[in-house]
């Protein structure tokens, strides 16, 4: 998830401006940055490693000729967050500068295809491919004009992509383009601009054209053009007017980060199940290879490792140990050794207990694997292999579309360790893919059609002293998310058991009006949960459930319901059931007065042990 802006000014110099607009898009990402502007013909780029003012302060971001330019902050995907890797990234000759947010999942293909026509690449990103296509395009046929070239270039690139370029073959104009990453166009009296997000230019002017997918923007000194990608029609779009404040702004709308962040969940999914192949491949084969192996994470990261260890028995009958980072050592230390796997699983890549479980495996010489939202973090210089979870930056301190990032790659890497052991049908694991594919929407489905009610299960509980979360199976890791963020921003105590081990101490808990959540995917616990729903409910307790839809069996015993598309598998079921219950507790802290992006006694990044 990274920003990118560009503009096509008629008076004054556009690099200040590209500036102070990346600034306000730091929030998506601030591993480099970097600008590149056309003056008198000429391209000019400035760009390194680093925030924007540590850049700024050693290479003058400021000072660079030309009315015309585009500029983007890097969150890193492909390659690591150095100079060489930050955009924008130019064709052979230089002539040709692109900055994109997004990622390009051919890009190998490309790059073989262009390699052998002798064509240098400098950089390990995917966005590098475009420059040389569009510059292979005019090549092949020099008569093309650049809009025709890029769009060319388009129909042969697949992924997502919020991208914006310029060339000094046709240097009075910008051309941008969308595919599934966010673009959106500023316009006033002085000139157009591109960007990722409305902040970019909100201070400038709050008049906005929406782009969507599949469509190309010409910016030019005479305002903009937008045609369809697929055949070049033009597209009719006025500006509308934004009433949103800065502040309002950084948060596109919502009043917080948490609630932005859970709606961001269907994109951030699609995303990360745009893994690319190879790291997959090269991840499940240390597994594949491991004698044992564990998963080892704080907090909700910690969860997602829970759900991991079904998820690799069930589908690839490898059996995992998840392991609280903070007791990692003091646990399993001494035993690990050179036939030992450690699969380390953190949002931030720098959390302090995870840190030091890693370095205390690697000092046994254990093989050390990681899944992170930080590319460059510390984790990802300790491991062997590892792999981003592609959510781009997380604001609010409770974690929820990076827990998702990461059951959404944890499912890829076991269903890959499945296809390798042999251990699962193909049509099984077709069957699963093709579900995996479609949570994105399913996701949408339940913050679009449940959130309402949700916000009254919300009010309706909020002064309820303790709450239950239960679970079967794998949803023993869905319950425990839910009750960690519940307690964690609505400070309602609130207690987690695998439901069946609810019998043995927490059931005595229970008394009249006692809420207990229980996680009712329709998979092989189904029943066994109705069982464990009529203990409670036969003690007082009031049911709140997450059902499937149209599971009457449950419905007739809850008191309050939530329900999520039909057909998920058990084995995913993380994905989808977590979702209402990250609204749940949203929503009650917000009635309850709380801040939920601002936790009381919480860090995002927990750096000490
Ligand atoms: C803190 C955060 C949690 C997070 C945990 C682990 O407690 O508040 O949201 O789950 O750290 O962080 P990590 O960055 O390692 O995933």
């Amino acid at each position: 998830m990274c920003g990118i802006f560009g503009c096509v000014l008629k008076e004054g110099n556009a690099a200040p401006l590209i500036h102070s607009s990346l600034k306000r898009l730091e929030y998506r990402g601030y591993d480099s940055v970097g600008i590149a502007t056309i003056s008198e013909g000429k391209i000019f780029v400035k760009k390194d490693m680093g925030k924007i003012d540590e850049v700024d302060r050693i290479v003058d971001l400021d000072d660079m000729p030309g009315s015309i330019g585009i500029g983007h902050t890097r969150w890193a995907t492909h390659g690591a967050p150095l100079k060489v890797n930050s955009h924008p990234h130019g064709d052979c000759k230089g002539e040709i500068m692109v900055v994109h947010n997004g990622i390009i999942e051919n890009f190998l293909e490309l790059r073989a295809e262009l390699q052998n026509l002798e064509h240098t690449f400098v950089s390990k990103t995917d966005t590098e491919v475009i420059p040389h296509l569009i510059e292979q395009t005019l090549k092949n046929n020099p008569k093309l004009s650049l809009v025709e070239a890029i769009l060319e270039t388009l129909k042969r690139v697949e992924g997502s992509y919020a991208l914006a370029v310029i060339s000094t073959r046709e240097p009075d104009k910008i051309i941008c383009a969308r595919n599934e990453s966010p673009l959106v166009l500023g316009i006033d009296s002085n000139g157009v601009y591109c960007a990722s997000d409305i902040p970019a230019f909100l201070p400038i002017t709050n008049k906005a054209v929406m782009i969507n997918n599949g469509e190309l923007v010409i910016l030019s000194a005479k305002g903009y053009e937008i045609k369809k990608i697929c055949d070049s029609s033009p597209v009719v779009r006025e500006p509308i007017t934004i009433e949103w404040s800065p502040e309002m702004a950084v948060k596109q709308g919502y009043p917080h980060f948490m609630i932005k962040e859970i709606h961001e969940q269907p994109e951030t999914i699609r995303n990360t199940l745009r893994m690319q192949d190879h790291y997959l491949d090269l991840l499940s084969t240390f597994l594949d290879r491991a004698n044992e192996v564990f998963l080892v994470a704080c907090g909700t990261s910690y969860h997602a490792c829970l759900a991991a260890s079904y998820m690799f028995s069930k589908l690839a009958f490898l059996p995992t140990y998840p392991v609280y980072a903070s007791e990692f050592v003091e646990q399993h230390g001494k035993s690990v050794s050179i036939d030992s796997t450690i699969l380390a699983v953190s949002q931030s890549g720098e959390t302090a207990d995870t840190i030091g479980s890693v370095t205390c495996a690697q000092q046994r010489a254990a093989t050390i694997l990681s899944l992170t939202n930080v590319i460059g973090s510390s984790l990802t210089r300790v491991s062997r292999v590892y792999i981003g979870t592609q959510a781009g930056p997380e604001i609010g301190v409770a974690a929820t579309k990076t827990f998702t990032s990461q059951l959404s790659v944890l499912a890829q890497l076991a269903l890959r360790l499945a296809k390798k052991r042999g251990k699962v049908s193909q049509d099984e694991i077709d069957c699963l893919e093709e579900q995996l594919a479609r949570l994105p929407n399913t996701v949408e489905t339940i913050v679009n059609t449940q959130e309402q009610k949700i916000k009254e299960i919300a009010k309706k509980y909020k002064d309820a002293k303790v709450f239950f979360f239960l679970g079967r199976g794998i949803s023993t890791a869905t319950a425990f998310e839910g009750r960690l963020k519940l307690m964690e921003i609505a400070y309602i105590p609130a207690i987690a058991f695998p439901a069946g081990e609810s019998k043995h101490g927490p059931i005595s808990l229970i008394e009249d009006g006692f809420p207990v959540v229980f996680i009712c995917p329709r998979d092989e616990t189904h029943r066994t949960v109705i069982g464990n729903i009529m203990e409670m409910k036969a003690r007082g307790a009031h049911i709140i459930a997450v059902i499937e839809e149209g599971d009457e069996d449950i419905k007739s015993l809850a008191d309050d319901y939530v329900e999520v598309p039909k057909g998920i598998p058990g084995v995913l079921s993380p994905i989808p059931f977590v979702v209402p219950l990250q609204l749940l507790a949203y929503y009650t802290a917000l009635a309850k007065g709380c801040n939920p992006d601002m936790p009381r006694n919480l860090a995002k990044c927990v750096t000490v042990k």
